[in-house]
């Protein structure tokens, strides 16, 4: 998955729509990628994690939309946050069909509910400025967020190795859709953070909270899911090696690759531009099942 540079122009004239999709789950298999439990269930915690944290998400943008003073960026925002309320019910109904398969994904979700709702919710009691601040913290912990997002979008969009493995096509186009969206909007959080912070300070400590509490909740996620399957009954243990050959099977994405990727957050020339391709984002969207379909095609 190479890095790509695009022209400027394809990106600055993207308007960010909503695009209001349906996906029927009726027929989902439980091991959606066959005979791959621990590839499926490791890129399953993505339902566990997107549903709260993409409507945190929201709530943060809705909070700081009163702070933006440039009418372009708050276009941008406004698409933003239409985009990720409508990603977050899409994952959620893979959670329910999850449970009406048997494997209760609750007292995982219970403790992702508790961290963004009570430990980066709303703090009650703060001064103005208090509150602003707060607000600015957590659109960096967004903007961190969606640095990986927009890499786990790219991986999708470039993963012939699920096309290979035959996993089915409805979560594929679900991930595709959904990993397109989010290398369109890749540069929205973080504008939205230089826009209302343009420190360095305040990009470095986001990616510093965010990057290694999502690797922590990752490794949870798929401990658990591998758990609570009821076919396996607790037979798989992941490990960091199995992860390893299953993303060499091109099935994960690579670690190590994931890792560098992060990396480049730190450096003081980042932008989120110059990862992925927009241009490529479009052209999945113009032909995703589901994008396609919610069109009127
Ligand atoms: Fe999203
Ligand atoms: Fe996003």
């Amino acid at each position: 998955m190479p890095r790509q540079a695009e022209p400027a122009a394809v990106h600055d004239s993207l308007v960010l729509e909503p695009r209001d999709v349906q996906f029927d789950w009726s027929a989902l298999p439980l091991h959606w990628i066959p005979d791959e439990p621990m590839a499926t269930h490791t890129i399953n915690v993505l339902h566990l994690l997107l549903p709260e944290g993409e409507r945190w998400f929201v709530k943060v943008f809705k909070d700081a939309l009163p702070m933006i003073t440039d009418e372009q960026l708050r276009e941008e925002v406004l698409g933003f946050i239409g985009q990720e309320a409508i990603h977050a019910e899409a994952h959620q109904e893979v959670l329910d069909h999850l449970l009406a398969q048997g494997l209760d994904p609750r007292p995982y979700v219970r403790q992702i509910s508790w961290l963004f709702r009570r430990v980066l919710g709303d703090k009650p009691g703060l001064t103005a400025a208090q509150r602003r601040e707060n607000i600015i913290e957590r659109v960096a912990f967004v903007a961190a967020i969606e640095h990986f997002t927009a890499f786990l979008g790219n991986w999708a969009l470039n993963s012939p190795g699920l096309d290979r493995a035959e996993a089915d096509p409805t979560m594929l186009d679900l991930l595709r859709w959904h990993g397109a969206e989010e290398v369109e909007h890749r540069s929205v959080a973080f504008d939205l953070m230089v826009h209302l912070d343009p420190g360095y300070l305040r990009r470095l400590r986001g990616m510093l909270v965010s990057g290694p509490l999502l690797v922590h909740l990752w490794v949870r996620g798929t401990r658990f899911m591998l758990a609570a399957d009821p076919t396996l009954k607790g037979s798989v243990r992941p490990t960091w090696r199995e992860a390893q050959q299953i993303a060499r099977r091109g099935l994960l994405p690579e670690p190590t690759r994931m890792f560098r990727s992060a990396l480049r957050y730190f450096l003081p020339g980042y932008h989120p531009t110059k990862e992925g391709s927009s241009s490529q984002a479009l052209a999945y969207l113009a032909t995703s099942p589901a994008a396609r379909a919610s069109a009127g095609h």
